[in-house]
């Protein structure tokens, strides 16, 4: 099944918990915590202390998105605390297969990601081989409430298309502007994990559970 992930980044602050557990029980649900320095990207979002706090409570797995200039220092400070999937962005670093192979020792699983000004082509065999998802920018990273980019379709069939030659196994994310208009079209093109910020916490219906599976 398509698994969903929730961007943090759009529910309420205040009440971190209760919307945690609000989607107590739904399968193949990864919480999506977007990680900002201000450097890679303008914005700042929250660091250590509230990652750790959420990997405590979460009754799902917690996929962790680093926009970030400096990832080899997050994947190593934060290794023990809980996170499922380790994000990093293929613009941030010199040598991506090295530092994929350092966040293996540590993490579940470990995500490359590309900008939408970023082709599938900077992803090289050995990167594709290694990784266990590589996640689409459908937006500009640094900011959630954004309009989706078309662009993002062709880059999941290419993704497609290279781990089929390369007998590779990653999963295909998509991030940002990700809606009930375009969920479908995306899994169609090959996608197998949505994120999604606004469109499901920035609602006045508040049934966190519909909106998720209305996407599937
Ligand atoms: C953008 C973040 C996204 C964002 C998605 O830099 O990586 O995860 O929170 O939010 P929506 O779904 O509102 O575009
Ligand atoms: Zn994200």
């Amino acid at each position: 099944m398509t698994i969903i992930a929730p961007s943090l980044l759009a529910c309420d602050f205040l009440n971190i918990e209760p919307e945690l557990l609000s989607f107590d029980g739904v399968k193949d649900l990864w919480f999506h915590l977007d990680i900002m320095d201000g450097h890679f990207v303008p914005n700042l979002t929250f660091g250590h202390p509230i990652i750790e706090l959420i990997t405590k409570k979460s009754p799902h797995k917690c996929d962790a998105h680093f926009m970030v200039t400096n990832p080899e220092f997050h994947g190593e400070t934060l290794k023990n605390m809980g996170i499922h999937n380790f994000t990093f962005h293929v613009e941030a670093v010199a040598d991506s297969l090295s530092l994929i192979k350092e966040l293996k020792k540590n993490y579940p699983s470990v995500g490359i990601s590309i900008k939408p000004n970023t082709p599938v082509g900077k992803l090289s065999d050995e990167v594709l081989k290694a990784v266990d998802l590589v996640l689409v920018m459908s937006v500009e990273p640094g900011f959630g409430g954004q309009s989706f980019m078309p662009a993002a379709y062709d880059k999941i069939k290419e993704l497609v298309s290279r781990r089929k030659s390369l007998g590779a196994h990653f999963q295909i994310q998509v991030d940002g502007g990700v809606t009930d208009k375009n969920a479908k079209e995306l899994v169609a093109a090959g996608a197998d994990n949505l994120v999604a910020g606004s469109y499901i916490f920035k609602t006045t219906k508040v049934n966190y559970k519909n909106k998720v599976e209305s996407l599937r």
